[in-house]
């Protein structure tokens, strides 16, 4: 035996006890605070721990690893990742136009008809899903922040839908959002100029009417995020043309009661 297999032997076996040492750790059925989730994994895989703290849902909005994952380490303990892929999941937490967006979308719409043959035990990688689901776009490879993130770059997301789609296809749809976007931005600017022209609105119907377009530039941003028609073109620019008209209206209603109380 030469001196590099015996290093190599002896490496081997002092990584192989290690391990055996952590699996040794970990009890299954036993109940863990979201401390302890923390504080042991920190050390196994400090980069995604790292990335979970950095992400939305990290410790400011308190969406721990038992969110996700549940609160048990289970046998075999392969179940927890396996929870935290499934669609329901997420959209347990994620109800209203996020999750309804995605149901209306393609994508939702064939892994809905498969529900029933979905197989979540696969790692969310290119060639194991037919369309992705939640965690297969927003957690792509076991990324812990959000593989969705505009600032992450068309290299991330972009790379993640052409695992399936052609990467020009993939590039227009992108495009088609940032026009749409804009759009809807334009909209909401004329909406804050013709409020800036009404003194005499209710604050309170001032803010209804705000929030009514962010609202539905909210569901814009759902329906090009997740190439839902319905969200664009329905719940999306049309409801904002909507919201123009009911500012327009209030508007002038308001400037029409002015003389009255200026009697
Ligand atoms: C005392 C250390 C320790 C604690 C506490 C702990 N884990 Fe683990 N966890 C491990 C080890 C070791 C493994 C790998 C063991 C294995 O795969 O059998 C693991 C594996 C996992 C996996 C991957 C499972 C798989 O095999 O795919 C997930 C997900 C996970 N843990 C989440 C959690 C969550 C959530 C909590 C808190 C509720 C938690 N862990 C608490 C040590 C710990
Ligand atoms: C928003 C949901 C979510 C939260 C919160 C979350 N995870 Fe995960 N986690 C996932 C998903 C989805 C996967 C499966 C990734 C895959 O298949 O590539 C996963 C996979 C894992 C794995 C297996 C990694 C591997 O390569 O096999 C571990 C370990 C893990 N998570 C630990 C944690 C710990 C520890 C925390 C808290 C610090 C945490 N997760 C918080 C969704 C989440
Ligand atoms: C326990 C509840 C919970 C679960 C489970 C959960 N989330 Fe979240 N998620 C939140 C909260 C709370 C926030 C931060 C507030 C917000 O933006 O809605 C958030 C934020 C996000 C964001 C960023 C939103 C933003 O405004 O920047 C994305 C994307 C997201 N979650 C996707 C997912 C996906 C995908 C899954 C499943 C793998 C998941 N979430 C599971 C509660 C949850
Ligand atoms: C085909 C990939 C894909 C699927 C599947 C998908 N998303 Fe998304 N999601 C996106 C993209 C792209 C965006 C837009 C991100 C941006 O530009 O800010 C987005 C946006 C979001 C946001 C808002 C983020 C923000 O910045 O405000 C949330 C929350 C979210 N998704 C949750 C979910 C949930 C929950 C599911 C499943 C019910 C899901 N997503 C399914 C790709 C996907
Ligand atoms: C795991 C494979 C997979 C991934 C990843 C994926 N898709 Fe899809 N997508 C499909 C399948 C399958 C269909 C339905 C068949 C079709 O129309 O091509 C579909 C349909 C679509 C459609 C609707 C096409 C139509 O004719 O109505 C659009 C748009 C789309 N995807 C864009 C995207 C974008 C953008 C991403 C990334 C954010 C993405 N897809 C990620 C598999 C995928």
């Amino acid at each position: 035996m030469s001196t590099g297999t015996t290093i190599s032997t002896v490496v081997m076996l002092l990584s192989l006890c290690l391990q055996q040492s952590w699996a040794d750790a970990v009890q299954p059925g036993v109940l863990y605070s979201d401390q302890a989730c923390i504080e042991c994994h920190a050390e196994r895989e400090p980069d995604l721990v790292q990335q979970w703290r950095m992400s939305a849902h990290g410790e400011a909005s308190g969406v721990d690893c038992s969110g996700c994952h549940g609160e048990r380490h289970q046998q075999p303990s392969q179940r927890m990742t396996v929870q935290a892929r499934e669609d329901a999941t997420c959209a347990g937490c994620h109800q209203g136009s996020a999750a309804h967006s995605y149901v209306t979308s393609k994508h939702g719409v064939i892994n809905t008809i498969e529900a029933s043959r979905q197989d979540w035990s696969a790692p969310l990688q290119v060639g194991n899903y037919r369309a992705p689901g939640c965690s297969y776009c927003h957690n792509y490879g076991g990324d812990h922040s959000d593989t969705m993130a505009p600032e992450r770059g068309p290299a991330v997301r972009q790379w993640i839908c052409a695992g399936c789609h052609s990467p020009r296809y993939v590039r227009e749809q992108f495009e088609n959002g940032v026009r749409q976007l804009a759009i809807a931005d334009l909209k909401l600017a004329e909406g804050d100029t013709l409020l800036a022209t009404a003194d005499h609105l209710e604050e309170e119907q001032r803010l209804a009417l705000k929030q009514s377009q962010l609202d539905h530039r909210r569901n814009v941003l759902y329906g090009v995020g997740h190439q839902s028609p319905d969200y664009q073109w329905w719940h999306g620019q049309p409801a904002l043309d909507g919201d123009l008209i009911r500012i327009r209206d209030a508007v002038d209603k308001s400037q029409r009661r002015e003389p009255l109380r200026g009697d």
